[in-house]
């Protein structure tokens, strides 16, 4: 286990161990004692900043570099002014990819300025071939550029680029190695994400992930269980289970078991209260996982269960596996089961061949859904992906005019279904102070809602009843009971 290791002790005059994560910690020892005379040097640590983009994957990914990042001895910086700055990049739509060029041409006249600079890209955006092309002809001041598959490796990639000066790329095409017990470094110190499986079989036509982030692999439930006590005895109450599908979870395995196997014993934990995860794919959410749901005490009132399209031709180009229809009728299955759940999903608009007749279909499900919220997105063609070859791309204009009709219509929506939980009492657990006002705090509903009321700090972490007094739009304001 990480924090009894002590790095100090290690002996890095001799060879790095082959297994891990003993070689991982030998590497981070040696960067420890770069980073000792830096300070010496300097008269202060060196400063890393890590900034993710993309999805709760990569922002999990992200506490684990931090973590690593510590144990070498680096303080966190909170913007790129820092000695270390490291991308974490997502490659989903193309303009996550612009983003990072951007922020990159940028970093290039103060890396130039300060030359002791280094800089890192990693994540799903490094698995693409013509991007780590593009980075060595034209980026060639990054230093280190690894993906997604040796995200363990960090500490031996920047040992690496400290001994040989020169820029280090280490892209694996995919793995089936899963490394437990490295050291990561959480955003929140009450609630923390938990990957129980990487990558995604489902090639969805559009999409890109399968071909970044490599075939399904699933946590061994011990690993996931023990990882999940640790925390708990660290004071995290509410985990996200976190996967691409996590409905196929433990298919994999030596000893296969569902995922609402595995959410059954989660349940048990003692000291945790919420369970939360994420992304279900409707195809594979099956009734044993409604049961569960519907008999838990600890699996969170919300689902997000992406439709991407409402028309059962699209959903078969997109190579979804399922139907309007279907879908329709497992979200009304589980209303029924659970009916004070809430649901959220995402949608693609102009996908290739959509015309205006299956772009009502998506309309339609939205006003039978009634989505607490959407996440809508306009196609991105993605190289390499079926899709992007497919004929009849449509017109950038029509896309904008669905995309507005969609947005109205959602949050038209989302606004309604939020608010039928005015003036109930409910249970927050607090997350932050308030971003707009220091007397206030923020925190969640079971239901994923946000909800801001008066409190102060010594609230954050806490579990606290309060009265939802008004909606507004996508959160509430309310009033806590008995404080
Ligand atoms: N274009 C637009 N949106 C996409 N998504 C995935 N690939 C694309 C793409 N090529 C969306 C899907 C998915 C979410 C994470 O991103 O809606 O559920
Ligand atoms: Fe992409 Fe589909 Fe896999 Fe989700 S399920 S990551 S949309 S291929």
């Amino acid at each position: 286990m990480y924090n009894e290791i002590d790095l100090d002790a290690i002996d890095t005059t001799q060879e790095p161990p082959t297994e891990e994560p003993a070689r991982q910690y030998y590497f981070m020892a040696k960067c420890r004692q770069w980073v000792r005379e830096f300070e010496q040097k300097n008269g202060r640590r060196p400063f890393a900043f890590t900034q993710t983009f993309g999805c709760q994957m990569n922002a999990r990914d992200s506490e684990k570099l931090r973590g690593i990042l510590k144990e070498m001895g680096y303080e966190e910086a909170s913007e790129e002014k820092a000695d270390f700055v490291i991308y974490n990049t997502c490659t989903v739509r193309e303009n996550a990819n612009t983003r990072v060029y951007g922020r990159l041409g940028q970093l290039k006249p103060r890396k130039k300025k300060h030359p002791h600079m280094m800089i890192g890209l990693c994540g799903c955006m490094m698995q693409e071939p013509e991007v780590v092309e593009k980075l060595k002809k034209s980026y060639r001041f990054v230093d280190i550029i690894f993906g997604t598959h040796n995200i363990y490796k960090f500490a031996e990639l920047v040992a690496t680029r400290l001994l040989s000066g020169r820029m280090v790329i280490d892209i694996w095409k995919d793995t089936d190695r899963i490394v437990e017990d490295l050291p990561n470094q959480r955003k929140y110190t009450f609630k923390s994400g938990i990957n129980i499986m990487f990558g995604c079989n489902n090639f969805c036509s559009y999409c890109i992930v399968p071909y970044v982030r490599g075939r399904e692999r699933s946590r061994d439930p011990k690993a996931i269980i023990r990882e999940i006590e640790r925390l708990t005895a660290d004071g995290v109450s509410e985990v996200m289970l976190l996967g691409q599908n996590v409905n196929s979870y433990g298919k994999t395995l030596d000893t296969p078991m569902t995922f609402a196997g595995l959410l059954k014993e989660i349940e048990q934990i003692e000291g945790l209260r919420r369970i939360r995860f994420m992304t279900s794919h409707p195809k594979d959410l099956s009734d044993e996982l409604i049961e569960v749901m519907k008999n838990s005490k600890k699996i969170c009132r919300h689902l997000h269960l992406p439709v991407q399209s409402g028309s059962t031709d699209i959903l078969a180009k997109m190579n979804r596996r399922y139907t309007k229809e279907q879908y329709l009728e497992l979200t009304e299955k589980i209303r029924k089961a659970v009916p004070d759940i809430s649901l959220t999903t995402d949608i693609i608009v102009g996908f290739p061949g959509e015309t205006e007749e299956d772009f009502e279909e998506t309309l339609d499900v939205v006003r039978k859904v009634r989505y607490d919220s959407a996440f809508t997105f306009i196609y991105s063609k993605r190289t390499g992906t079926p899709a992007a070859v497919m004929e009849n791309q449509v017109p950038q204009d029509v896309i904008k005019d669905r995309f507005d009709r969609l947005l109205k219509e959602v949050q038209a929506i989302a606004a309604e279904t939020c608010a039928v939980h005015e003036g109930t009492v409910q249970e927050v657990l607090v997350e932050d102070i308030c971003d707009h006002d220091p007397l206030m705090v923020t925190g969640r509903l079971s239901n994923n809602l946000l909800v801001h009321f008066h409190g102060g700090r010594e609230l954050i972490g806490q579990y606290v009843d309060v009265e939802l007094k008004e909606c507004r739009g996508f959160y509430y304001i309310g009033q806590a009971i008995g404080i």
